[in-house]
């Protein structure tokens, strides 16, 4: 089976190629623009790899999209492409909309016309994958968890981008009957993610003896997964899906903030203690809250583990110290972008200012 895989380059989009790879039965187009976001240290693992085409593309020209459908002929697509960081979409929304809504538009409508021209089992087997969030859902006050049913409330910028794109991909298949599944999943951490996210950037600056900017009271909830158990839910929900279906993605593992942070420098204390002995929790600084900063998040994910049977594999502890040692194994992957495009510095206060 042939994936067109767009943001391949990126932190899910790349474990999701090496979950593809792993078995003999897929092959992969990753289309990906190459942002600031993508490392291309990430794409060195697949160079040798015979079942695997790289396109330097922008999911928003038609031209070009069009141009690797016809020439690559896939049986799925799976869209990862997005400007993923929240701060950056208070900051400068206009990117936000550009890739995630009308790249995701783009996508649809070039998708739409090739399935229109395949016969057969060709055309019965298609898919469009759609990737999204649990952000769309926006805030949820304690014990509830958002279901496939729940109502759409997302509350930055780039949680309403991801929210219009999933409208699009279903408005696609009510009305053009495009063979779409959709998946929501929560926050993801593991190897590869650019150091602007909270986990890796609280590691690396752990690493440098840097303060951690924790944000406002740091009692923010987020549903946390490890990245390898959502690239094998996204390959679940590719290959079993319901046509039309929507699926959650979760652990059901939430956590505060500032536990993530304590329990990373609890690992950080272990892997690279602080000369003198000091601990690395004695880093941690409460800074401005993010404006418009969701409490919490959180996913019921009863549907994809009954009708698909996935479920997570990764311990949460297992994961996060696995993470911690990766990043201080793969200083190569990760300080020319500290050292070049992104320091660390703090972004998304514009709406504060
Ligand atoms: N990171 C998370 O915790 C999380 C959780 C749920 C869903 N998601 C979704 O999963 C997807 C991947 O997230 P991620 O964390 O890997 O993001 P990322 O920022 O690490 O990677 C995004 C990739 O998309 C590429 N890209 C951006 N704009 C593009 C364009 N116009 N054309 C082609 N490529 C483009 C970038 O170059 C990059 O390689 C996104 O759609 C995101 O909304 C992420």
């Amino acid at each position: 089976m042939k994936i067109l895989v767009t943001g391949g380059a990126g932190f899910i989009g790349s474990a999701l190629i090496h979950e593809l790879l792993a078995g003999p039965e897929f092959s992969v187009i990753n289309l990906d623009k190459m942002t600031y976001a993508a490392n291309p240290a990430t794409l060195v693992d697949f160079e040798n790899e015979p079942r695997y085409r790289f396109e330097h593309t922008d999911i928003c020209d038609a031209g070009a999209v069009e141009r690797i459908f016809r020439e690559h002929c896939p049986d799925a697509v799976m869209n990862l492409a997005a400007e993923s960081h929240v701060d950056r979409s208070i900051d400068a929304p206009d990117a936000f909309l550009r890739t995630n809504v009308m790249g995701t538009q783009t996508l649809l409508d070039v998708a739409r016309r090739y399935w229109t021209e395949l016969e057969g089992e060709a055309h019965a087997a298609f898919r469009f994958h759609q990737i999204s969030t649990d952000e769309v859902f926006g805030d949820l006050p304690p014990g509830v968890a958002a279901t496939e049913d729940s109502v759409y409330a997302p509350g930055s910028p780039y949680a309403a981008s991801k929210a219009a794109a999933d409208h699009l991909t279903l408005a696609w298949h009510r009305t053009y009957g495009l063979p779409v599944v959709l998946s929501n999943c929560t926050n993801n951490y593991g190897p590869r993610q650019f150091p602007e996210k909270l986990i890796p950037l609280m590691i690396l600056n752990a690493f440098d003896g840097k303060p951690l900017p924790v944000y406002g009271d740091g009692a923010q909830v987020r549903d946390w997964l490890h990245v390898e158990d959502h690239a094998r839910a996204l390959v679940t929900v590719l290959t079993q899906g319901r046509i039309g279906g929507r699926y959650n993605v979760s652990a059901a593992c939430e956590k505060s903030n500032m536990d993530v942070v304590t329990s990373i420098c609890r690992f950080a204390d272990e892997l690279t203690p602080r000369p003198g002995g000091t601990r690395h929790n004695s880093l941690i600084e409460h800074v401005t809250d993010r404006p418009g900063h969701d409490r919490r998040y959180a996913l019921d994910a009863t549907l994809i583990q009954k009708e698909l049977g996935w479920s997570p594999q990764v311990p949460f502890e297992d994961g996060l110290a696995a993470t911690v040692a990766w990043y201080r194994d793969n200083a190569d992957w990760w300080r020319p972008v500290r050292d070049g495009s992104y320091g660390g510095e703090r972004l998304g206060l514009a709406a504060a200012t």
